[in-house]
């Protein structure tokens, strides 16, 4: 059997664990798989791409376990009432190919997102920061303001959106966890004065969410929307005055904020920086940005966790994913009357 973790349960262990406790287990496992990024086999993710959006497959294995997310992105759903993103992903065992673990991941990504932001915000924002910025508050905004509140205790925000609708849900949503938030009433008034800057929003074109005269010395940026061909939010002249660092570069050249600079921009691999072999920040007057894009090692990383975490509680559902004949090779034998139990048989047990 294959054992699936659906939204429902998602919730229940995030109700369960805390909301907090679930986002530091997360950036534990994060942190330990890109620790160890050289075990892994690796591969930019497949992209198929549409007027309004793409499909993304992102595959990566440490050659005991096969994982692959499958995530959308759409920023014209939420004209329609449809999520923008939206994700489901698979643990497998390399020895025997099967599945193993299956799990919604729409949140899971909201949570995985947000940890890596954070775990990266660790190595390169200025320690005295105590303010951030957030650009955008959609479906992945409260995840990123619990996160950096969670490891860098980061307290004090400033937001924007161009929705006021998005702004009411983000400080409803957040109003009960100890946050002192300023709603600015432009991008420019919300990074007067931030430490960090996190933009988070969605639209599929060249965007300029931050430009270069916003940012002053020693800010860290968080650029998190930005994530696919033709879809950026930073200005090409902010990227000059920083130091980028990327998670997967033959990855992020292509979807990243650094796909509109020459293939040879320098960047320094965030592994590096966890692992120790390059330095994170290196002066207060630095301008730092993670270019996040979001790469299958942190998916791997979040599924190994909740796979972890729901061992030994009844957070999970068993299913049928997998034929499994008593006899490997009688297939066919499955077909047989009164073998599968049909769902009229089922509800006849029932009452
Ligand atoms: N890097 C990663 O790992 C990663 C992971 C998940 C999502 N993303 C990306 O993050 C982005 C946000 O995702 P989401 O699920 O929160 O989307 P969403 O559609 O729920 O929210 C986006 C918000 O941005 C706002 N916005 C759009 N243009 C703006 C502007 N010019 N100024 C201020 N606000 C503006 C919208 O009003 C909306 O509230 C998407 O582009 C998504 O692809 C990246």
């Amino acid at each position: 059997v294959v054992q699936y973790v659906g939204v429902r349960h998602v919730v229940r262990v995030i109700a369960e664990t805390g909301l907090s406790e679930v986002l530091a287990g997360l950036a534990a496992y994060i942190e330990e798989d890109f620790r160890r990024w050289e075990s892994f086999e690796k591969t930019p993710r497949i992209a198929s791409h549409s007027r309004h959006g793409v499909i993304e497959l992102m595959p990566v294995s440490d050659r005991r376990l096969y994982s692959f997310k499958y995530v959308n992105g759409h920023p014209h759903n939420m004209r329609d009432g449809l999520q923008t993103v939206t994700a489901f992903g698979v643990l497998c065992d390399v020895e025997t190919g099967y599945p193993r673990f299956l799990s919604e991941m729409t949140i899971t990504t909201a949570l995985r997102t947000a940890a890596t932001s954070a775990l990266a915000a660790r190595y390169l924002e200025r320690r005295d920061a105590s303010t951030m910025a957030i650009i955008g508050l959609g479906a992945q905004s409260e995840f990123q303001a619990v996160a950096f509140k969670t490891l860098l205790g980061i307290s004090r925000l400033r937001v924007y959106d161009v929705d006021p609708a998005a702004t009411r849900k983000f400080v409803a949503n957040l109003a009960d966890r100890g946050f002192d938030i300023v709603v600015a009433g432009s991008a420019q008034e919300a990074v007067l004065g931030a430490d960090v800057v996190t933009t988070v929003t969605a639209d599929k074109r060249r965007a300029t969410i931050l430009r270069d005269e916003m940012v002053g010395e020693g800010v860290h940026v968080n650029a998190v929307g930005g994530d696919c061909p033709g879809k950026t939010e930073l200005q090409r002249e902010l990227l000059l005055r920083a130091d980028v660092f990327v998670e997967y570069p033959e990855q992020t050249r292509v979807e990243g904020e650094i796909q509109q600079m020459p293939a040879d921009f320098p960047v320094t691999e965030l592994w590096r920086v966890i692992a120790g072999r390059a330095p994170g920040r290196a002066s207060a007057r630095q301008i730092t940005i993670f270019d996040s894009v979001g790469f299958a090692t942190e998916d791997f990383s979040a599924l190994r966790y909740l796979r972890d975490r729901v061992q030994g509680t009844d957070c999970y559902d068993e299913i049928d994913l997998v034929a499994e004949p008593s006899d490997p090779r009688d297939l066919f034998g499955l077909l047989r009357p009164g073998l599968v139990r049909t769902d009229e048989a089922l509800a006849e047990m029932a009452t």
